[in-house]
């Protein structure tokens, strides 16, 4: 790696899961991880390990499986914290411990009740602790925007010579702004004794909407390490989105010489989209990149430019980033092998038996829908991906409504393995099916929201429905994709269910969910 690489760190599993609704199970975190390491990503942050029993085991997961990119756990600078940090890293081909401490005055009066001097022995013990289990440390001086830069500038130094060898300047509250965070990593590179043997690293929230123009800033001023999501998610409203950084830099080379990432951009669009079909959070329709819209040309005189020359009214190709045409792609007399094709330029890795198994949901698909677009692949595969340690499964689902009575559902689950079946009445057939659900799964949590979409246009488009089920302050999304409306909304709210549960099991009340 050239000394003008710049290093992409993904914090999608762990700063980009902590946003509401974004929490992801172990199997979802391993399928992610793996389209991380296509993408080219240097370092994945696969959790904080100390958090939950879930996030322990997702880092133990990704460290064992995905050997390509350094695996990262997050800790606070607490003994046992490092400690548990070390250990779910244990099988990791490259591990990094990432420690942090927050150095604002506010952060240290009313969250830490420590002073400085308390937080500068802190670090120095942390990074050492940090360096007896791994070689690679990176330390993050949290609030560090908001903190006296010449504190930074002692803790820093602290971290460096305690062994650290990446020093992140975290924008936590997305406050700072390109001039000033600029010049802030400029002074630090001056200032910090030893700093040119320090990769400097910034990690930054869009509160202000800034998080990739200050990335990118800090970037001219040599930083060389970006911390960035899939989709820009993260805390409030997320941090610096990968896409975008990475495409600024490609895209304008004559404003960033010499610079570049190893960052394999044909993934970008799958990453993207195997997040949201994931998580059930989608992207906004106009996001850079990788919304929907990021390429459409609606106005005319646009359209007339594109068709004449691309460049007039196009900066960068849908192609550069993955984005596969959507026209019609496959239909009934499509293949396996173009089953397949399409199903790796949509980034979603099915194999074996799930392959078999989504296929044969293709073909009957196909025969029921002449045209089969690139969403009724992504539904079928959303809805089909089941955690092997499901608590329950949905069976046989029989509903009466119309305007003649009340209506009523007939529910069959598995749970646990053994078969339940309940009939309910509820004020419409979905809150009929749903009490029923609730009913035989004992479940006490609550549906926030509902909502359902025709995957795309004609009467006969597959229905998707999402539901957002929360339970003791655990918000989860969960999706069900089905040419029925009901059936797919009795889908979609067993698997949200499944995934409080799969949080449930691994609670582990040792530290807060999140910083
Ligand atoms: O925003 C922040 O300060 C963080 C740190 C843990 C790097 O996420
Ligand atoms: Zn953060």
């Amino acid at each position: 790696m050239s000394e003008d690489s710049i290093r992409i760190f993904d914090t999608t599993l762990r700063d980009g899961e902590q946003s509401p609704g974004c929490s992801m199970n172990h199997q979802e975190k391993l399928t992610l991880a793996r389209q991380l390491e296509r993408l080219g990503v240097d370092i994945i942050e696969a959790g904080f390990p100390i958090a939950s029993e879930g996030d322990f085991e997702s880092v133990v997961a990704v460290a064992a499986e995905v050997r390509g990119p350094v695996i990262c756990g997050l800790a606070r600078t607490g003994v046992e914290d490092i400690a548990r940090a070390g250990q779910a890293l244990e099988k990791a081909a490259k591990p990094r411990i990432h420690t942090f401490i927050a150095t604002s005055d506010i952060h240290l009066e009313y969250k830490l009740r420590m002073t400085r001097e308390q937080v500068l022995e802190e670090v120095d013990r942390a990074v050492r602790q940090a360096r007896g289990l791994v070689d690679d440390v990176e330390f993050s001086a949290e609030d560090a925007t908001r903190s006296d830069r010449d504190y930074l500038v002692q803790v820093f130094s602290a971290a460096l010579e305690a062994g650290a060898s990446t020093l992140n300047v975290p924008d936590t509250v997305g406050y700072t702004t390109p001039d000033e965070y600029a010049a802030l990593i400029s002074y630090l590179r001056e200032q910090i004794p030893g700093s040119d043997k320090a990769i400097f690293s910034v990690h930054c929230h869009n509160d202000l909407g800034l998080a990739v123009a200050n990335s990118l800033a800090a970037v001219g001023a040599g930083a060389r390490q970006v911390e960035c999501t899939v989709n820009g998610i993260g805390e409030r409203a997320g941090n610096t989105s990968l896409e975008e950084v990475v495409m600024s830099i490609r895209t304008r080379k004559d404003r960033f010489p010499g610079v570049d990432t190893e960052i394999n951009a044909r993934e970008i669009y799958p990453a993207s989209r195997l997040l949201s079909s994931i998580t059930g959070v989608s992207v906004q329709p106009n996001k850079a990149i990788v919304g929907d819209n990021a390429f459409a040309h609606e106005a005319g005189i646009h359209q007339d430019g594109v068709l004449k020359a691309a460049i007039t009214y196009e900066i960068m190709t849908p192609e550069s980033i993955g984005r596969a045409s959507n026209e019609l792609v496959l239909g009934k007399h499509s293949g396996r092998h173009a089953f397949r094709e399409r199903l790796d330029e949509l980034g979603l890795s099915v194999e074996g038996d799930e392959f078999e198994k989504a296929f044969v949901r293709f073909k009957n698909l196909a025969d029921a829908k002449k045209t089969i677009f690139n969403e009724d692949i992504e539904a079928i595969v959303a809805d089909m991906v089941e955690a092997d340690d499901d608590r329950f499964e949905l069976g046989e689902l029989s509903i009466t409504c119309g305007t003649f009575g009340t209506p009523s559902a007939t529910v069959e689950i598995k749970v646990d393995g053994v078969n339940r079946k309940v009939t309910s009445l509820g004020v419409g057939p979905v809150d009929a099916i749903f009490k029923g659900i609730s009913e035989l799964t004992e479940t006490k949590s609550v549906l926030e929201k509902y909502q359902v979409h025709a995957v795309t246009a004609g009467l006969d488009a597959l229905g998707e429905v999402s539901v957002t089920v929360s339970e003791e302050g655990r918000r989860v999304i969960g999706r069900g994709a089905h040419e029925d409306v009901l059936v797919a909304s009795g889908k979609a709210y067993v698997h949200a269910l499944n995934k409080l549960e799969w949080h449930k099991q691994r609670r582990q009340v040792t530290a807060p969910k999140g910083i």
